[in-house]
């Protein structure tokens, strides 16, 4: 076992390390405050390849690996989680699901944008009654021989009034339950697709989220994704590889927190000393190191396994459920640590915070990662 990274490995994560301190640090206050969608920013990852880390490219993909793709994702998510979510859905969920699940066609058609920046995805299965209980879907799409009339709502969706392409889950047929889903290809300006306003959010302010209506949306039949029935299951598998994106937001927001925390107390006196040198800060810093290590070896576990062609789905809850809590407990700590200071926003240190609570409820609340492990853990 080799816990080094390759030196591959270390020039993409200082790669996105430096992008986040030269590009997305400067701006993250101002778009925070406003909810500014960081769209110039979004075009310079496409330039870096970061909007479609893992896909081949003959798709215009970077073909990297997942372990990659968590160092970028952590990095970008120690300044920027709300950029860094725009970078998780467009590469896990939309390009994942679209490379792995989509036709040739289409791939051509929609991936080969989306894996460049020139598109961005978003993907849809959210509904005002079907948050956790996916199977749940509301939203109807009827067969009409060579076309579905779509209608329902979506909530929550990230990129919801930026993207270019939708991924929406739908339901075709109640009564064969999850087999009864489709998942399809929507893209904005459809007659009848109605972006509702944006949300205004705790944290990720500076992404893009809204509700989604549709209203007899009519959609081709070419733009189902794979066989009648099988959306849940695209849905589900799409969403293990998600998880992994967001445990390694919350890891990058955990590690934000933390180094900025552990470089305010080597500064600040308090009782004639850094504040470093009392055992109440440095105990508070040596518990931050230690659970942000585990939720590192965590996160890179879950994608070990994606890269090895093993199942993911309990690695990538795990990761998500200990790097979720990890984020929230230690921003909290982080605050602390600087005191007065922490509470300002020039500090940063409370919009990472504000960012970590979202990891503890998209992708699948904490009680949906503990579901999907523990119904493996009985199934074994
Ligand atoms: N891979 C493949 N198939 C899977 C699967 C997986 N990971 N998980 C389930 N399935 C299959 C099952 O095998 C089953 O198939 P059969 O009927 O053939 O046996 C079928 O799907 C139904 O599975 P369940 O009975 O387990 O379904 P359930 O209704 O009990 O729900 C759940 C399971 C895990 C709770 C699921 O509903 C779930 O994950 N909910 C959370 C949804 C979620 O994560 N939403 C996030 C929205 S996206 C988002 O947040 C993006 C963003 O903006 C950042």
């Amino acid at each position: 076992m080799d816990f080094k990274l390759s030196e591959e490995h270390k020039l993409v994560r200082d790669a996105a390390r430096d992008f986040a301190n030269t590009e997305l640090l400067p701006g993250v206050i101002e778009r925070d405050n406003k909810q500014t969608f960081p769209d110039e920013l979004v075009k310079k990852m496409g330039q870096l390849g970061f909007m479609g880390i893992m896909v081949d490219p003959k798709y215009g993909g970077s073909g990297m690996d997942a372990i990659s793709y968590v160092l970028i994702m952590e990095e970008l998510s120690k300044i920027d989680a709300s950029a860094s979510v725009i970078v998780s859905v467009n590469n896990s969920l939309v390009c994942y699901g679209l490379e792995t699940f989509a036709n040739e066609e289409q791939k051509q058609k929609y991936l080969t944008k989306l894996a460049t920046g020139e598109f961005i995805g978003a993907f849809c299965l959210s509904e005002p009654e079907a948050g956790s209980d996916a199977t749940s879907q509301r939203t109807t799409a009827e067969d009409k021989g060579d076309h579905y009339i779509i209608n329902g709502t979506k909530n929550w969706i990230t990129s919801g009034g930026r993207a270019d392409v939708y991924l929406v889950i739908a339901q075709t047929d109640k009564h064969k339950g999850s087999h009864g889903i489709n998942a399809f290809i929507l893209e904005k300006g459809m007659p009848g697709f109605d972006i509702g306003p944006k949300e205004d959010k705790l944290g990720i302010r500076g992404s893009d989220t809204h509700t989604l209506q549709f209203n007899d949306v009519k959609v081709p039949k070419e733009n189902r994704i794979g066989e009648d029935g099988a959306g849940f299951r695209f849905a589900m598998k799409t969403l293990s590889g998600g998880r992994i994106g967001i445990a390694a937001q919350a890891l990058g927001i955990a590690a934000g927190a933390y180094e900025l925390a552990l470089k305010y107390s080597k500064v600040r006196k308090a009782f004639g000393t850094e504040i470093c040198n009392h055992q109440a800060i440095a105990f508070k810093l040596a518990d931050m190191y230690v659970d942000i290590e585990a939720a590192r070896h965590l996160v890179m576990k879950a994608a070990w396994d994606k890269d090895q062609g093993n199942s993911y789905d309990v690695s990538s809850a795990v990761a998500k459920l200990y790097a979720s809590k990890v984020a929230m407990e230690h921003t909290v700590e982080a605050v602390q640590i600087h005191g007065g200071n922490g509470f300002v926003k020039e500090y940063h240190v409370e919009r990472l915070m504000r960012d970590a609570k979202i990891t503890q409820i998209y992708e699948g609340t904490s009680e949906i990662q503990k579901i999907v492990i523990s119904r493996n853990l009985i199934k074994e």
